[in-house]
């Protein structure tokens, strides 16, 4: 039996609450695969009172009958793994036997890291708002053909390599071995970062690498059920996010063919995962952004402060023309609401449903989403202005409603709606799988 695989996606700027979705549809599966992206990445799961963030390992590692693999398209950072690994098994969380690596995968060196900073203040007022967790400068090496893959490390000439490649890096940032002191990694030289990375290729090294493409496709072929797991979200897209402000992968579908090696045919279905709102951590345009006391209470509420850098995360309604711009791109077959909860106490919630540039209506999100050039149509909805709780089965109708015109508008179901951060926190709206 040929099965396909399934794919999970943010349809926004990230943080989404993909990680959440997850953890809970991951005992329907049985494997987890993440695909691109690295860790710029913070996918939050809660249950029984715990918090886990991971950044590399997928959202599956909870459920022990679940297998993980980190595919060829996603970035590692050895040092940031080995601290989810000794966190989760701090937690008795097996990570030895479910999560493998796939020898395709490339690493991000400390000095991608550095250059990571150089060349976000070199930009000044233009900064990304990177994660300066070295992922520009890592994807940049893969295409230019100079980066070091996991499969290098057991190479002869592993030391060798990665000596030319951290040379070209301090040459490229005018730098020499013996005057980086001023240029700290999370607060270390680089001397003292780039020890404990090498100590971490050593936990890399203790986990199971695979050529993942065979190992997926004869999963596939055994008639395993798989999940890809996306990082960041749609409208970050390299291809056709808000360029220049985005990540440096293709966070849509197509990343998980080639972050996998899985031919086209054999996605099935897409979870689109979305907010009742809309948040954006770093610059960029944000044409529904709330510069108010909206904003803050959404900020407040919704706990809008960055998994993996703790900065403030920028808040507004939500936007209807991006996110049927991220479902067409996707080809989302079931849509997923996050966080409906935060929306509780609005008497009234707008939702973009297009955008006046140069006087002139339009319903599709253009070349250059200036915000200056660029306004919003809104329409206003009622809130249900009444607490949301999992346990309830009575649901406000505003809620239905709201749902509703986003269903209406999109053409798809709106399957799951998370009403708070905990596993439980989740009303199958739908039915999700054939018993
Ligand atoms: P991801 O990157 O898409 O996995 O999302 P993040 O983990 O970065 O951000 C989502 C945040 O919202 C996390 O702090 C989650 O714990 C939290 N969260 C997820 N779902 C809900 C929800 O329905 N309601 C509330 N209030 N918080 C949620
Ligand atoms: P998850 O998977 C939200 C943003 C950064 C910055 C831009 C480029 O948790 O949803 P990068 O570090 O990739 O060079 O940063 O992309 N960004 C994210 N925003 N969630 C993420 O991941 C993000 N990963 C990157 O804030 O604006
Ligand atoms: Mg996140």
């Amino acid at each position: 039996m040929l099965m396909n695989v399934d794919v999970l996606l943010g349809l926004q700027w990230g943080d989404e609450g993909k990680g959440k979705i997850v953890d809970v549809l991951a005992p329907h599966y049985d494997l987890i695969a993440r695909f691109q992206g690295g860790p710029n990445a913070g996918h939050t799961i809660k249950f029984d009172g715990k918090q886990f963030i991971l950044h590399t390992i997928p959202s599956g590692i909870f459920d022990p009958n679940t297998f993980n693999l980190i595919g060829n398209g996603v970035i590692i950072d050895p040092l940031i793994l080995k601290k989810e690994i000794t966190t989760l098994q701090h937690h008795g969380i097996d990570v030895a036997n479910n999560l493998i690596v796939s020898r395709k995968a490339h690493l991000i060196l400390p000095t991608h890291r550095l250059l990571d900073a150089a060349l976000e203040y070199c930009k000044g007022t233009q900064k990304i708002g990177s994660t300066l967790k070295g992922i520009g400068p890592t994807y940049t090496d893969k295409v230019r053909r100079q980066g070091i893959r996991v499969g290098d490390i057991c190479l002869p000439d592993f030391k060798k390599k990665y000596e030319a490649l951290k040379k070209d890096h301090l040459q490229q940032i005018g730098l020499t071995e013996f005057d980086t002191e001023a240029h700290l990694i999370d607060g270390l030289s680089l001397q003292d970062y780039e020890q404990q990375w090498i100590e971490a290729i050593d936990i890399l090294k203790s986990l199971q690498f695979v050529d993942s493409e065979y190992y997926i496709n004869r999963q596939l072929k055994s008639g395993k059920k798989i999940l890809a797991e996306g990082a960041q979200g749609a409208l970050l897209d390299i291809d056709f996010g808000s360029y220049p402000f985005v990540t440096s992968s293709n966070t849509t579908v197509a990343g998980a063919c080639a972050g996998l090696g899985i031919a086209p045919h054999h996605i099935g279905r897409v979870f689109g995962v979305f907010k009742a709102y809309c948040t954006r951590v770093g610059s960029g345009p944000f044409p529904t952004e709330l510069i108010d006391e909206t904003g803050e209470m959404i900020r407040q509420k919704g706990h809008e402060f960055g998994s993996t850098t703790g900065r403030p995360r920028r808040c507004g309604w939500l936007d209807l023309t991006a996110l049927q711009y991220s479902i067409m791109l996707n080809g989302v077959t079931d849509l997923v609401m996050m966080k409906a909860d935060v929306l509780d106490e609005l008497q009234e919630i707008k939702v973009g449903v297009g955008y006046m540039q140069y006087d002139e209506q339009i319903d599709y999100v253009p070349f250059e989403m200036n915000t200056e050039l660029l306004s919003t149509k809104y329409v206003s909805l009622y809130g249900w202005n009444q607490p949301l709780s999992a346990s309830e089965s009575y649901r406000p109708k505003a809620l239905e409603d709201y749902i509703g015109f986003i269903e209406e508008k999109t053409g798809l179901a709106v399957k799951m709606v998370s009403t708070g951060p905990d596993r439980l926190e989740t009303w199958i709206r739908k039915p999700l799988f054939e018993e």
